[in-house]
């Protein structure tokens, strides 16, 4: 006969107190149980708890949902890391533990001979391999062709679209015409997305840099911005660059108009803002010079550890990388290691290596050089998800625009041929 709390007063069926302690336990588990079931991050599908679209749903210590919500299936990228992916998703070949091996390929999935930058990610246990895209390039059939083809490149990064100044060019006046363009060709194609950025110094509407609005003001005008912008592409990112460029060289924090109005809490505020609009994109803070180890990485590494102590919502670091051949740091691949220590998934989110002009046979053979040791570098410590190159071809590099008489950066040609860094890469995923 079960306790019943109501007869205790009759004295005669009192259980032990063993059995009334074993009773108070079963019914904190259940509270518990119920509390999880309201968490965000798990959608309720036939009574079993399950991941949302693109949220973890597997992984070495991962102890949430192992199954997904209707419409996705559990995806595995590595042993650390399962995605609830579309099921229309082209390159899925894994479903959830109860589920079995898709038996047909689309016409989209590698034959088992085909090369390429992604499948050699893969390859190496990476998510993914990608490129970024600005959006002259979607008109650009042939460049659209290799840019589409997930042998290559199963991830984008839209290199403006998502950016303030495209985003919210008046104050409260959003458009989404550029980034949704990129949205729509990730979709169409099946590759994930990473979102950059929400507070960034550069490519800032004036009216924000040139507001003059007090710190209450800022903060509302920069959590407002970044909710709605990460709330806009809701479910559909994978990562975002919430944060960029937030360190001087010597690993104090770059006086932007948000530091300099706000102060450092900036950063957890946007944070917060971002976790609070898409609980399943992992948030990352991004840099560039801090590839190797140095002032500007400690810098880093201090600041996610009191993210951590403070509790705010912190995912990964994004180490750019954008190099110059021949002198390419050392220590990435330690650097990486510390950042991975401090338990973030880490990523290199902008990749080229940059020459001066001309090219030479000599320059290109020391960049394939340089690429094969960033992605060797990557490809060694398994917190390092993936690379994205900033943009593939040298067509639509940013190089030659800033920096005078140096460009050459990628591993396609201006031609859209692939080039000696090409085989690099492939080499430094394979080391
Ligand atoms: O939108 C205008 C267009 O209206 C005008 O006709 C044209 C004339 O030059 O300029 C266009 O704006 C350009 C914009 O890209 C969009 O194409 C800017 O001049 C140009 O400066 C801007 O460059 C971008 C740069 O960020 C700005 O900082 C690059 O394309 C983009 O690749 C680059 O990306 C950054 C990352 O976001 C952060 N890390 C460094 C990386 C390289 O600088």
């Amino acid at each position: 006969m079960p306790y019943n709390p109501e007869i205790k007063s009759t004295n005669i069926l009192e259980p032990p107190s063993s059995i009334k302690t074993l009773e108070v336990m079963l019914k904190l588990i259940v509270s518990l149980a119920t509390l999880l079931a309201t968490l965000p991050f798990a959608t309720a599908t036939a009574g079993v708890y399950a991941s949302g679209p693109w949220g973890q749903c597997g992984g070495k210590i991962w102890f949430g949902p192992k199954t997904c919500a209707v419409g996705y299936h559990c995806k595995e990228w590595n042993p650390w890391y399962y995605q609830c992916v579309p099921v229309a998703h082209p390159t899925s070949t894994h479903q959830s533990s109860t589920s079995t091996r898709t038996s047909s390929r689309s016409s989209t999935t590698p034959s088992p001979t085909s090369t390429g930058l992604a499948l050699s990610a893969k390859a190496a246990g990476k998510l993914y391999f990608g490129s970024a895209l600005d959006n002259p390039g979607l008109t650009d059939e042939p460049y659209l062709a290799i840019l589409s083809d997930k042998n290559q490149f199963t991830q984008l990064t839209p290199a403006n679209g998502m950016k303030w100044e495209s985003t919210e060019p008046s104050r409260g006046v959003y458009t989404w015409t550029q980034g949704d363009a990129v949205l729509a060709v990730a979709k169409k194609n099946g590759q994930l997305l990473r979102g950059h950025t929400c507070a960034w110094h550069s490519q800032l509407p004036s009216w924000v840099t040139a507001g003059n609005f007090d710190n209450a003001t800022l903060t509302s005008i920069m959590v407002d911005h970044c909710k709605t912008v990460v709330g806009h592409y809701k479910g559909q990112i994978y990562s975002w660059d919430v944060v960029n460029e937030a360190f001087n060289e010597d690993g104090t924090f770059r006086e932007t108009v948000f530091y300099n109005t706000i102060g450092p809490s900036y950063i957890s505020k946007v944070l917060h803002a971002a976790r609070e609009a898409d609980h399943h994109a992992k948030l990352y803070i991004n840099d560039y010079n801090i590839d190797g180890t140095g002032a500007k990485s400690t810098g880093m590494v201090n600041l996610i550890k009191s993210l951590k102590a403070e509790r705010a919502p912190i995912d990964g670091v994004g180490i750019q990388g954008h190099l110059i051949v021949g002198q390419v740091p050392t220590t990435i691949q330690a650097n990486i290691e510390q950042f991975a220590a401090l338990g973030v998934e880490v990523a290199i989110t902008e990749l080229d290596i940059r020459m001066e002009l001309p090219v030479t046979p000599e320059k290109l053979a020391q960049q394939k050089e340089d690429y094969k040791n960033v992605i060797k570098a990557c490809a060694n410590v398994p917190a390092c998800v993936g690379v994205t190159i900033w943009d593939y071809t040298d067509k639509y590099s940013w190089v030659p625009s800033v920096f005078d008489g140096e460009g050459a950066p990628l591993p396609w040609d201006e031609n859209l041929v692939k080039k000696p860094a090409y085989d690099g890469i492939v080499e430094g995923f394979a080391a």
